[in-house]
This record gives structure tokens, C-alpha cells and sequence, in this order.
């Protein structure tokens, strides 16, 4: 998989230095891994720190976006002025949302009301309202970099259910987030999500998952929050993906609805809740590049 380069020859990460004197021991390490028949990030979705500069700026943009929305959202406003809001922040600060157009989506953003789980499309038809739960996911690009992130919104008083839905949703994420550090597994990340999600009596969606990201909207690795401890893909500095699970306070099941193509349903029609961040593999950790 990776290009046997010689010792002297430049390093593929386009730092200007010497191999040996870069990523040789880095890639030693991974193919150690590789042997032992784990899978390895491909160079390709390691990041360098100028692509890291840009993804930040970029997220600089999606946080502003998604701090505008925490601060306006509320009961009566539809899900297509949350639209609004999003395209005309990022698109005044040189952004683009990544949503729109992305292979047909009609929208700048994703909303995602109560039983909709992911994918909601906004409305002028769709008015929040009390007791509501609604997830806002926006994505940008900025100068080729992308950003992606989702926050949970509860409109004026929701119920006691719904609040702990919302709120250990963000925890499984919070929990994930500590076992993101290099040479770990993707899996020891999403073994804590899911085992967060069950201790409190919910599932967590299977078919739908998180997403390397920078370069292009979803990169390699695809990411599972029901994946188990010392499995799926090796952790590797430079790498970066999201952490987004999807949790349901019924069964694990899910549709996508047939008259939309987009909006994805719990099959029961149990509320649902995600939040997503996005996180960079350090040489120490870990770093939360977009919330
Ligand atoms: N933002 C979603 C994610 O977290 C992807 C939305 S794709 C869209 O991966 F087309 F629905 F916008
Ligand atoms: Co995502």
C-alpha cells in the first residue's frame, strides 16, 4: 500500500525533509500494525499541517455558523429560516455550505426534528415547536476545506425523556472523544459510544456513521458507533473524522423516506438525538478541531 521510499528520498508528506528523518519510523509503525492484520490509514487521509490550518479556518466558519443558530433558534421559526441563516453567514464570511447540491440535496443544512434522525430537509412547512427536539447539522467549505458539525437544539420546555436524550447523546460523544489518541482503534472509540448509549436504555443507529473529512465532505475511514473495542481502522496523527452518533430512545431501526430520498425515520417513531464534532489525531491526543 505505501510506496517504498528510500531513506534519503523526500518524505511523502511534503514537509521538504528526508524521509528517515520524517514519516519512516511513523510508517514502520503502521505496517507493524498492518501485518498483525489491523487496518491502516492509507497516506492519503493524513493531514498535513497546512491542510490542518485550513480545516480550521473553515471550522472557525461552521462553529460561527452553528453559535448563530444556538442563539436565534426558537418556537414558530420554520426549519427553512434556519436555512437562511446558514446560507447567508457562511456565504458572507467566503464560505460555502457543504450540504448544498452535495449529490442533490436541496439544502444548505440538515435539520432533523424529534423522530427524524438525520438528513431532515428544511421547510417553510415545518414550524418548531414546544417540546421539540431538533438537530441542526452544517457543513462548510472554505478555500477546499471541509468542516462538519451538529448540534442539539430543545425548543422552550421539552420533556424530562427527551432532555436526557439530548443530553446523554452529547455525553457518548464527550466519553468517545477520550479514547481518541494515536495508535488506538477506531473501535475503542466507538465501544464507548455504544456503551454509554446502552447504559442509559437506548440504541444506537447502525447503518448510518461518521466520516474521515478535510479534503473532500466524507473521506475514508467510514466511522461505526457500535464497532468494539481494538477493531476498525488505526488511530494515526494527522488523521481526522468526525464522532456523530446517532442515538434512539426506541429501537435501533431506521428508514429513509421514499418521497424525500433524504429524510432518514426510527422505524418506531422514537425520538432520536446526535451531536457531532470533529477531531484531529495528535502525536499526544487529540484535538477538537469543530463542534
Ligand atoms: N452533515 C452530514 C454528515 O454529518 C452529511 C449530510 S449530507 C447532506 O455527514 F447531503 F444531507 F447534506
Ligand atoms: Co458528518
Amino acid at each position: 500500500m505505501h510506496k517504498k521510499l528510500g531513506r534519503n528520498d523526500l518524505c511523502w508528506c511534503g514537509s521538504g525533509k528526508k524521509y528517515k528523518k520524517c514519516h519512516e519510523a511513523f510508517d514502520e509503525r503502521i505496517l507493524e500494525f498492518q501485518l498483525a492484520g489491523h487496518v491502516v490509514p492509507p497516506h492519503s487521509i493524513i493531514k498535513t499541517p497546512e491542510q490542518i490550518e485550513g480545516m480550521r479556518r473553515s471550522s472557525e466558519i461552521n462553529i460561527a455558523v452553528l453559535d448563530y443558530v444556538a442563539e436565534h433558534i426558537r418556537e414558530g421559526i420554520t426549519t427553512e429560516e434556519i436555512d437562511r441563516w446558514v446560507y447567508d453567514i457562511t456565504v458572507s464570511r467566503g464560505g460555502i455550505p457543504a450540504p448544498l447540491n452535495y449529490e442533490g440535496f436541496p439544502k444548505s443544512v440538515c435539520t432533523s426534528v424529534n423522530d427524524q434522525v438525520c438528513h431532515g430537509i428544511p421547510s417553510p412547512d415545518v414550524v418548531l415547536k414546544e417540546g421539540d427536539i431538533v438537530n441542526v447539522d452544517v457543513s462548510t467549505i472554505y478555500r477546499g476545506y471541509f468542516s462538519d458539525s451538529s448540534r442539539m437544539f430543545c425548543i422552550g420546555q421539552v420533556s424530562e425523556e427527551k432532555r436526557r436524550l439530548v443530553e446523554v447523546t452529547k455525553e457518548c460523544v464527550e466519553i468517545g472523544l477520550r479514547e481518541v489518541k494515536p495508535w488506538g482503534f477506531l473501535g475503542d472509540m466507538g465501544q464507548a459510544v455504544h456503551e454509554h448509549a446502552v447504559k442509559n436504555g437506548y440504541t444506537v443507529v447502525r447503518e448510518i456513521g461518521g466520516h474521515g473529512i478535510g479534503l473532500e465532505f466524507h473521506e475514508d475511514p467510514w466511522v461505526s458507533y457500535v464497532s468494539r473495542r481494538g477493531t476498525e481502522m488505526l488511530m494515526v496523527p494527522g488523521m481526522v473524522f468526525t464522532i456523530e452518533p446517532m442515538v434512539n430512545m426506541g429501537g435501533d431501526g431506521v428508514y429513509v423516506d421514499e418521497s424525500d430520498g433524504w429524510t432518514i425515520y426510527t422505524e418506531d417513531g422514537s425520538p432520536s438525538a446526535q451531536w457531532e464534532i470533529m477531531v484531529l489525531v495528535t502525536e499526544d491526543g487529540c484535538e477538537v478541531l469543530c463542534y
